[in-house]
C-alpha cells in the first residue's frame, strides 16, 4: 500500500496485462495508473484511472470513503488512461462536482455522445484556490504536458505537488519498487511528452516557486525523497541537453552486413575511450528504448542499408520519431551501406538537416555490400572524429 499521507491516499491501480500502452509502447511490466483521494470536509478526488482497471478502482475509493460524501473530482488529465473513470463516478456520486479549466470541460465532453451540460462544474484558472477544509489546492495550468488542458495541482499544507503526467513513468509499482527511477522515467518522457520541452520548462519554473515534499504523478511511484534530483533530472531532459557523454550506434542492416560494420564502430569508439557506447538493432529492438538513448548521449552514429532509392525503412522510421520529438544540440556521425546505388546517407542526412544544432561530422563512410579490410580505416576514421566531440 502507498503511503502519502494521513488525509492523501493513494487508491491508484496496476495494469500489468496491457499489451501496448497507447498502442505503442511496450511495458514488460505494466503501468500504474494513478488516483488519489484527500479526506477532509469537501472529499476530493485526485483523477480516475483507465477504463481497463474501474472495477478495481471503484473498490478501493469505496474502501478508502465508506459511507462518506464525495465532493470533488479534480480532473488533472482528459487523456482516457486519467478520465476513463469520471462517467462511473458521477454515476456512483451525481452531485459531486467536477474542476477542471475550460479546456478540461470542452475536449471531456468530445469523449461522450451526450451531453455533460447537467454535471456540477467548478471552472478553474491559473493560480485559483480551492479549500476543501483543512487541505487548501492551488491550480496551475501545464498546457501540453502533455495535451493542452492538462493542470497541476499543488496542497499546500502537506506541500503535495499533483504533477499529471509530468514525473511519471512506465512499470506497475508492484513489479518495480526497487526499480531505478530514471531508466523507465526516461523512455516514458522523451517518446510520451519529449516534443514538449519548453511547456515542461515552463511547468518548472512555477514548480520552482513551490515548498514541495511529495510529487503524486498519474503514473509510476510517488516520490517524496530527494525531490531536486528528479527535479534537475526534468530540467536536463526537457532543455535538450544530454544527460551523459556517449555514443549510440544505432543500425537498420537487412542482411546482417549494415550490423557487422556497427558493432565495429562500437569497438572502435570504445578502444578510443568513449565513456559509453551503446549499439542498437533497429529493426528488432524496443524503438522507445533507442529513441531514448538517442536522448540520453551526446552523440549518435547512424548506420544503415540503402533501400528503394532511400534508407531501410526501420531507419527512415527512427529519423521521423527523432523529428517529431524535437531531437536537437547532438552531433551524429553516417555509415550507409550499398550495392549499387547508395542512398542511404543522403536521405539521412535530408532528415537530419530539419533538425536544430544537429552536426553532421566527416568523413561519412559508405560500405558497398559488406565491410572490408579497407573499409577499416574510414571506420577509424569516423570512430576518432566523433570520440574526440
Ligand atoms: Fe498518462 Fe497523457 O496520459
Amino acid at each position: 500500500m502507498v503511503k502519502i499521507t494521513d488525509t492523501i491516499k493513494y487508491i491508484g491501480v496496476d495494469d500489468k496485462d496491457i499489451d501496448l500502452f497507447e498502442s505503442q509502447y511496450v511495458v514488460p511490466e505494466g503501468i500504474s495508473y494513478n488516483s488519489y483521494l484527500i479526506l477532509d470536509e469537501k472529499n476530493t478526488l485526485m483523477d480516475t484511472v483507465d477504463a481497463r482497471c474501474i472495477d478495481e478502482w471503484v473498490g478501493k475509493l469505496k474502501a478508502e470513503l465508506g459511507d462518506k460524501k464525495l465532493d470533488y473530482v479534480v480532473v488533472s488529465h482528459v487523456e482516457p488512461d486519467h478520465a476513463g473513470g469520471i462517467a462511473t463516478v458521477v454515476e456512483l456520486y451525481p452531485d459531486v462536482t467536477l474542476v477542471g479549466n475550460a479546456k478540461t470541460f470542452q475536449m471531456l465532453q468530445q469523449f461522450f455522445d451526450y451531453s455533460i451540460d447537467g454535471w456540477n462544474k467548478l471552472v478553474v484558472k491559473e493560480g485559483d484556490e480551492l479549500n476543501i477544509g483543512s487541505h487548501t489546492l492551488t491550480f496551475m495550468l501545464a498546457p501540453m504536458v502533455h495535451w493542452p488542458e492538462v493542470m497541476i495541482s499543488y496542497e499546500k499544507s502537506e506541500k503535495v505537488l499533483f504533477s499529471a503526467d509530468g514525473f511519471g513513468k512506465f512499470g506497475a509499482l508492484e513489479l518495480t519498487a526497487d526499480d531505478d527511477w530514471a531508466c523507465e522515467a526516461r523512455r516514458y518522457y522523451f517518446n510520451i511528452v519529449g516534443k514538449y520541452g519548453m511547456p515542461v520548462q515552463t511547468l518548472l519554473k512555477k514548480a520552482a516557486a513551490l515548498d514541495i515534499a511529495v510529487i503524486c504523478p498519474l503514473h509510476g511511484p510517488v516520490l517524496n525523497e530527494n525531490l531536486g534530483y528528479y527535479i534537475d533530472t526534468y530540467n536536463t531532459w526537457s532543455s535538450y541537453t544530454p544527460e551523459n557523454k556517449g555514443v549510440l550506434v544505432a543500425y537498420a542492416s537487412i542482411h546482417g552486413n549494415t550490423a557487422k560494420a556497427a558493432e565495429k564502430l562500437g569497438e572502435l569508439l570504445r578502444e578510443k575511450g568513449v565513456e559509453k557506447v551503446v549499439v542498437s538493432d533497429l529493426a528488432r529492438e524496443d524503438m522507445a528504448e533507442v529513441i531514448e538513448d538517442a536522448f540520453r548521449y551526446d552523440r549518435m552514429i547512424l548506420c544503415a542499408a540503402s533501400y528503394d532509392a532511400g534508407v531501410f525503412p526501420c531507419m527512415q522510421k527512427f529519423l521521423n520519431h527523432l523529428q517529431a520529438k524535437a531531437y536537437q544540440k547532438r552531433i551524429v556521425g553516417l555509415v550507409e551501406n550499398g550495392s549499387w546505388a547508395p542512398s542511404a546517407a543522403k536521405t539521412m542526412r535530408q532528415i537530419l538537416e530539419t533538425m536544430k544544432d544537429v552536426e553532421i561530422v566527416e568523413p561519412v563512410v559508405t560500405i558497398k555490400s559488406v565491410m572490408k579490410a579497407s573499409d577499416i580505416p574510414a571506420l577509424e576514421e569516423l570512430a576518432g572524429v566523433i570520440a574526440g566531440k
